[in-house]
C-alpha cells in the first residue's frame, strides 16, 4: 500500500494530468484503487486535484526532498554524514530508535515528507502534513551518559537557530526548554529521545519540527499558536538546502558540545531567551509555580527565581507559559 502511494507521489509530482486509468495499469491496480489511493494521499496534506476526463494533477508544483540534494548542499559545507530521504513514514524519531543498539551512525539522519504518527512533547501529536514542513531526526552517542542530554535541547535549539539567520539573517527566539519561537508564537519544536542505563553513555535521537509552509487543513488541526517560516519571513523555501544547514549546524554544535558542554552556548541562548527575566509560571503535572526566568544554566537547566531565590529546574514533562 505504502509502496503503490510512493509511486504515485512520484508520478505526479513531475505535474501533468495523469489518468486514473494509466496510472493503474502501470502499477497494477485498478482505477477505483486509485482513487481511494488518491483520496488517502489528499488525507496526508498532499494537494493533489481530478478533472473528470483529465485525470489527477497537483495543484500546485512541489520541490520534494532528494537525498542527492541534501547532499551536496552539505558538501558544501564540508560535510558527510548519512541522510535517509523518506517519502512516508510513522515518525522520523520513532524510525531511529527502532534501529538502536547498532544500525545507526552517529550523525545519521532521517527526513520524511509525511509523518502518519509525528510526536510531539509531552504526548502530544506532530501535524505532519505532506511536503510542507521539516521533519527530521538525528541519532547521536552521548559519551557522557544522561546527564548531559538536557543540554542536547539547547545545542538543537541554537542549531536550528544559526541555520535560519545563515540563510535568511533573521534571529529566531528560544523557549526553554524545546521550542523555537519566531514573533512570539511556535516555528518549531525539538524532541529528544534517550536510550540507555543511567550512568551509562546512551542512545539518543534528536527531533526536530520545523514549520515552513502550512496548509490551511492542517492548520486547524495544531492546537497551539503557530507561525511558519515562509509566511514569516516572506520568501520561498528551499527545504533541501535548509535541512542541509540544520544538519551541518548540528554537527557542528554537537562536536563541540563532546568536548566542552554547554558553557559557551549559555550566554548564546540567553540572547535568544524568549522569557530571560520575564514572569512565567513554570507547569508539572497538575503543579503551577510562578516565578521569574534567569536563564539557563550549564546543564541546559532553566534558572528560576521564586520568592527572591533562583533555582535549577531540570526538564521532563514541564513547559513554560507567560505572565504570573
Ligand atoms: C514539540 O514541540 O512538541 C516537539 C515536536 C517535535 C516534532 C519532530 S518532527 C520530527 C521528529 N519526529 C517526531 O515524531 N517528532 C519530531
Amino acid at each position: 500500500m505504502k509502496a503503490i502511494r510512493e509511486q504515485l507521489i512520484k508520478k505526479l509530482v513531475k505535474g501533468d494530468f495523469l489518468s486514473g486509468q494509466i496510472l493503474g495499469e502501470e502499477l497494477g491496480v485498478s482505477r477505483a484503487a486509485i482513487s481511494k489511493h488518491i483520496a488517502a494521499l489528499q488525507e496526508m496534506g498532499f494537494d493533489v486535484f481530478s478533472v473528470t476526463g483529465k485525470g489527477y494533477r497537483l495543484a500546485q508544483p512541489i520541490e520534494l526532498l532528494n537525498e542527492a540534494s541534501i547532499l551536496t548542499h552539505l558538501e558544501k559545507h564540508n560535510v558527510t554524514t548519512k541522510v535517509e530521504v523518506h517519502s512516508l513514514i510513522d515518525s522520523t524519531n520513532s524510525y531511529l530508535m527502532r534501529r538502536l543498539p547498532n544500525q545507526n551512525v552517529p550523525g545519521q539522519v532521517c527526513i520524511a515528507e509525511y509523518q502518519s504518527s509525528g510526536r510531539g512533547r509531552r504526548g502530544r501529536r506532530w501535524i505532519s502534513p505532506f511536503g510542507s514542513h521539516i521533519y527530521m531526526s538525528m541519532y547521536w552517542y552521548l559519551e557522557q551518559g544522561m546527564s548531559a542530554a538536557m543540554g542536547l535541547s539547547v545545542v538543537a535549539a541554537l542549531a536550528v537557530s544559526d541555520a535560519i539567520k545563515a540563510l535568511y539573517q533573521v534571529e529566531v527566539e528560544l523557549k526553554w526548554p524545546n521550542d523555537i519561537y519566531f514573533n512570539g508564537v511556535k516555528l518549531a519544536g525539538i524532541l529528544i529521545d534517550l536510550e540507555g542505563q543511567a550512568m551509562e553513555p546512551c542512545h539518543c535521537v534528536i527531533g526536530i519540527g520545523l514549520n515552513i509552509k502550512m496548509p490551511a487543513k492542517s492548520a486547524e488541526l495544531v492546537d497551539q499558536p503557530w507561525t511558519d517560516l515562509s509566511s514569516a519571513i516572506g520568501v520561498d523555501v528551499d527545504r533541501n538546502k535548509l535541512a542541509a544547514y540544520i544538519i551541518s549546524a548540528l554537527l557542528k554544535r554537537l562536536k563541540a558540545h563532546r568536548e566542552t558542554g554547554i558553557n559557551t552556548m549559555v550566554s548564546q541562548w540567553q540572547t535568544l531567551d524568549f522569557y530571560l527575566n520575564k514572569p512565567v509560571t513554570l507547569i508539572t503535572g497538575q503543579k503551577a509555580t510562578r516565578g521569574i526566568c534567569r536563564g539557563i544554566n550549564a546543564q541546559g537547566a532553566l534558572m528560576l527565581e521564586v520568592n527572591g531565590q533562583v533555582g535549577p529546574v531540570y526538564g521532563g514533562e514541564v513547559s513554560l507559559r507567560a505572565g504570573l
